[in-house]
This record gives C-alpha cells, structure tokens and sequence, in this order.
C-alpha cells in the first residue's frame, strides 16, 4: 500500500485522466444502463487490527478514491449527473480516531463526483437509481456481501413493479470493458508505472549493494522496503528474498534463512506507486562473484530473457516471446549437459520443465498479475502498442533433482523486466537495472 494521496487531494492531471477513464467507459456501457461499483471491504488481520487497506483496481481505477465503505455508481446519460459517488459522511469524533475523511463535499469538490450521498442513505437510494435503467454493469461474486445487498434491492424494486416502475433485465459484468480499457496504458498510467519502476530499481540496487555472507533474508528484505517506503510506497506484492536453495522456491517468501557464501540470492521485488506496481526479478552471488556454473546457467537465463523481450512488438502473438525463451533455455540446458538430451527432445518430451515450470510473462498495471484476457476468440491475442508486460524466463535447479549433476543443484536463476509495446517494438521500462554478469559484479564491488 502506498501513503501518497491518503490525506491528500487530487491533483488536476489526476481529475483530468479519471474524468477521461469514465467518459470513456460510459460511451461503452451506452445509455439505460447503471455501473455499480463497491470499494473492497476491509479485511480483519487478527481481533481488532485490520490489514492495511488497498481499495481494490477496478474501483481505483475509476475513481483515484481510495476509502473504504463507497461505492461508485455511474449512469450515462443522467440529467442529474453521471457520477454519483456514495461515500462516508465527514463525522468530527469519528475522524478524530480514525483518520479523515473527504466527505460529500470532498467527493464533489475533489473527486469530479457530479452527485454524492452518505454511504449509510443507499439503501434508500440506489433502487430508485436502478429502476432508471434497463442494464446493469456489476462484477458478481467478487464481494458476496454486496451481491446479496444488490439483489434485495432488485427484490424490492420489483414489489413495486405493479406501480409502473421498471426492472432492470439485463445483468453484464463489467469486467470485460474495463478490463480491456486497463490494458492499454495512457501516458498518465505509464508515468505512474514507470515512477513505481524507478523506486524498485532504488531498492534493488540498495540490495545488491548491502549483501554480504551470514546476513539473514529478511535484512535485505529491510533494504528494499527502507527504498520503497522512503518514498511513500509499500509493496506491490509480498517480496521473495531467497538465496541457495530457497531461490529454486517460486512463491519463496518467508525470507527467513541465512544468506550463505557461494550461493546466488534471487530478488522478485517491486513497488507499488499510486496503485501501480512494479515487477522486477534479479539474481546475483551473495558474495558478489558468480561460479562458474552461476555464471553459465545465468547467461543462458539472461540471452533467453533478452531473446524474449526482443520478440515483444507489436503483432507478436502473446505467447511468441515465451516460445522464444523456451527455446533458448532447453538449448541452454542441453548445451551444458545439466539435462540429456538434445533442444528439441527437451521441448518435444517437455522436459526442459524440470527446470522452466513457468510463462516467461503476464501483463503489468495496477495489479501486479494485471488485468486482460490472454485470448481472444480462442486465439493468444497479438501484441499492441500501449500494453505493458513482464518478461522473466528462469531456471531453478533443485537439490536432489534426479539425473542432474550435483554441481548445479541449488542454482535459481530469474531475470524479469517489465515491457512496454511500442509502435516499433518494444521499451524495457526496466533498462536501468543492471543484469549483465560484469555490471552486477561492479554494481557489488563498488
Ligand atoms: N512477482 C510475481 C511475478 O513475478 O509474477
Ligand atoms: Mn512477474
Ligand atoms: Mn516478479
């Protein structure tokens, strides 16, 4: 979670860019239609401590509002104002507690909201919105409470059917518009992105800088989080910080062991600015020298990844760059005899999963495994400019794997960019953090 517009208000660029996201998604939905969106709900952590609250993308996204207990309600088309936004009412003693909050007058004045009510009037408003409209715009199943709470409302509407008022017949989710609309960035989206980058890029290199044999994971995960705070940013993601063997872990985050001499700590870490996320791989020597083999099964990562960020443009199929870095890493693998077998008995007889069990990508935004379908009509969808996605081929060799030398156990290697689509191709929104063998180790000595 990040701290930058708790207590602050929205700047005009910000007004503008949301205005546009519900201008556009409006002229999408066309008229009689309502979108009903509820922030997420806080979560419990243990008896009276709350996690800390990240309202969830889809809400943000059209909103830049970030309390709990509101919900966004548009209507295109509506003479009385399309934006209506429920919120919490500004209450001094409850304020005094639990922090400030923008009110009716702020969700006007600050939130471009053209309409706004107390959270605890819906009830007696949001049927009377309903009946205006012969479509609805809902995500169902995402917030059970809600769905019940809309459903009654339907029911009541209903009761009053007899007295002429209509009943909305027609139920879409709305992911599948705004879901499309929030894979293609806009330069106001990939600024943000790219700030919550540069803060990751910090923070990596503050790792890579402070690593030293004998200190524990979860001291460098201070490191990185010392960047990302500094700047006003948490997490986008709970971080992996494994050395050794805990590398070869995909979802390692207990980040918990000690950092051993001659092994390689793999870092998947990234900040989430404004409710963007960054998400950047690296791996390098705890004692900043790379073995031999390191080095070789690091350099069969790195031409894969960089073989693959090569095959992001515009046209591409979705799954063409991972193909690409397949390829590469069962040469790899073959070549070096860490598997038997030629390249393409790896790829054929799918063994080269032993040791590649992931995609080399998915797409990048305000959630870090963003929104967007992967296929469209069946097919992998083509790549097109304005998209943003990862790229992070990888090799984990766990100890004990059968037929594997001993002398590669324990090396997990992943290297992971995020990619934007161009016109002419592609730019690595992460070109600024080194991933050559000889820039990691100068980064190290310095
Ligand atoms: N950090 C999650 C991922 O790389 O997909
Ligand atoms: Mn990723
Ligand atoms: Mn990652």
């Amino acid at each position: 979670m990040d701290r930058l517009r708790i207590c602050k208000f929205m700047n005009r660029a910000a007004q503008k860019e949301y205005t546009a996201r519900r201008k556009q998604f409006m002229r999408m939905m066309g008229e009689d239609s309502i979108a009903i969106l509820p922030a997420s709900p806080e979560r419990t952590r243990n008896r009276d401590v709350d996690y800390p609250y990240r309202v969830d993308s889809d809400f943000y996204y059209l909103s830049g509002f970030r309390e709990p207990d509101a919900v966004i309600v548009l209507m295109p088309g509506r003479i009385h104002g399309e934006f209506i936004l429920f919120c919490r009412a500004k209450e001094p003693e409850q304020e005094r507690w639990n922090g400030r909050r923008s009110g009716q007058e702020g969700a006007l004045a600050d939130y471009g909201a053209d309409d706004s009510f107390p959270i605890s009037d819906i009830d007696d408003i949001l049927p009377s919105l309903l009946e205006q409209c012969e479509r609805v715009y809902y995500t169902i199943g995402c917030n059970p409470e809600f769905d019940s709470r809309l459903l009654e409302w339907l029911k009541i509407i209903r009761q009053n059917a007899r007295s002429g008022v209509r009943i909305p017949d027609k139920f879409v989710s709305l992911e599948h518009l705004l879901h499309d609309m929030r894979l293609f960035k806009s330069s106001y989206e990939l600024r943000q992105l790219q700030t919550a980058i540069n803060i990751s890029i910090k923070a990596h290199e503050r790792a890579m800088r402070m690593c030293r044999p004998g200190m524990m994971e979860y001291e460098i995960e201070a490191e990185l989080l010392y960047e990302f705070n500094k700047a006003g940013c948490g997490s986008a993601y709970p971080s992996i910080v494994g050395g050794g063997a805990n590398g070869c872990i995909l979802h390692y985050t207990s980040n918990s062991d000690e950092l051993k001499n001659g092994d390689l700590l793999l870092i998947d870490a990234g900040a989430e600015y404004d409710c963007y996320a960054a998400d950047i791989t690296r791996t390098f020597p705890v004692n900043g020298r790379f073995s031999g083999e390191q080095k070789a099964v690091y350099e069969v990562v790195l031409e894969a990844q960089l073989a693959a960020v090569k095959a992001t443009k515009p046209g591409a199929q979705w799954q063409d760059p991972h193909h690409v870095a397949v390829k590469v890493l069962a040469d790899g693998m073959s070549h070096l005899r860490i598997l038997k077998g030629s390249v393409d008995y790896l790829i054929e007889t799918g063994k080269y999963r032993q040791l590649y069990m992931h995609r080399t990508g998915h797409w990048l935004g305000m959630d870090v495994h963003d929104v967007g379908d992967y296929k469209v009509g069946g097919e992998w969808r083509e790549l097109e400019p304005d998209m943003v996605l990862t790229v992070e081929p990888g090799i984990y060799i766990a100890e004990g794997l059968p037929d594997v030398d001993e002398r590669w156990w324990n090396i997990g290697v992943r290297i992971e960019d995020d990619v934007l689509v161009t016109d002419q191709g592609n730019k690595v929104l992460t070109r600024n953090m080194p991933k050559k063998v000889r820039d990691i180790e100068d980064l190290m000595a310095a």
